[in-house]
């Protein structure tokens, strides 16, 4: 299931009613629609755990967002920003990762700044380090090495974002 920015349907309403054509839509809309999908994708995600299938969200096929726009048919004033897979376990057991103490990620009134990162994680990631080791070793690494790397990791198509949002119709103002 593939979550799209939509300003498509109502640019064309606006177009009939005013008898003229729209050239671009505002990066403000493209914003609100990209919230409105990624709740909505939130919400089917919920939906269908609930229902008993598993799910995970494809953060991939931003890759190249120029190819899911051809292979849907995507037409000006639409963005693919997420999609999810689902479909039913094959009843293998999986555990779930244990999180990040809560006060480490939820600050009160003001970010918190901490004087170390790698002191305030260091017990996270042994506790990271030991559930990759019993569960999967070939993504064994500390959270904060995997944190430092994901920095930096990317792909050259992901560069090209913004041009083909811009190329889709929507005004970056920059
Ligand atoms: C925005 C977003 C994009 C993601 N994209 C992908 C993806 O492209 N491929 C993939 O296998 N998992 C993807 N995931 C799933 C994560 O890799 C991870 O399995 C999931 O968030 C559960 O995380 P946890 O094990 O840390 O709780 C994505 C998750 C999020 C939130």
């Amino acid at each position: 299931m593939v979550f799209v920015v939509d300003l498509y349907r109502n640019t064309k309403i606006k177009e009939e009613i005013e008898s003229k054509k729209i050239e671009k839509v505002t990066m403000d809309k493209f914003y609100q629609a990209f919230t409105d999908g990624v709740i909505m994708a939130t919400n089917f995600s919920n939906l269908l755990e609930a229902e008993g299938y598993g799910t995970v969200f494809l953060g991939s096929i931003l890759n190249n967002s120029q190819k899911i726009i051809e292979l849907l048919n995507l037409p000006k004033f639409t963005f693919p920003i997420v999609a999810i897979g689902y479909g039913y376990s094959d009843g293998s057991e999986t555990k779930k990762k244990p999180k990040m103490d809560k006060d480490l990620r939820v600050f009160t009134d003001s970010y918190k700044i901490l004087p170390s990162y790698l002191e305030a994680f260091k017990e996270y990631d042994e506790i990271f380090y030991k559930y990759y080791e019993e569960n999967n070793r070939d993504y064994l690494e500390t959270f904060t090495n995997k944190a430092a790397k994901s920095i930096d990791m990317g792909l050259i198509e992901r560069d090209e974002m913004l041009k083909v949002i811009r190329s889709q119709g929507f005004d970056l103002k920059v």
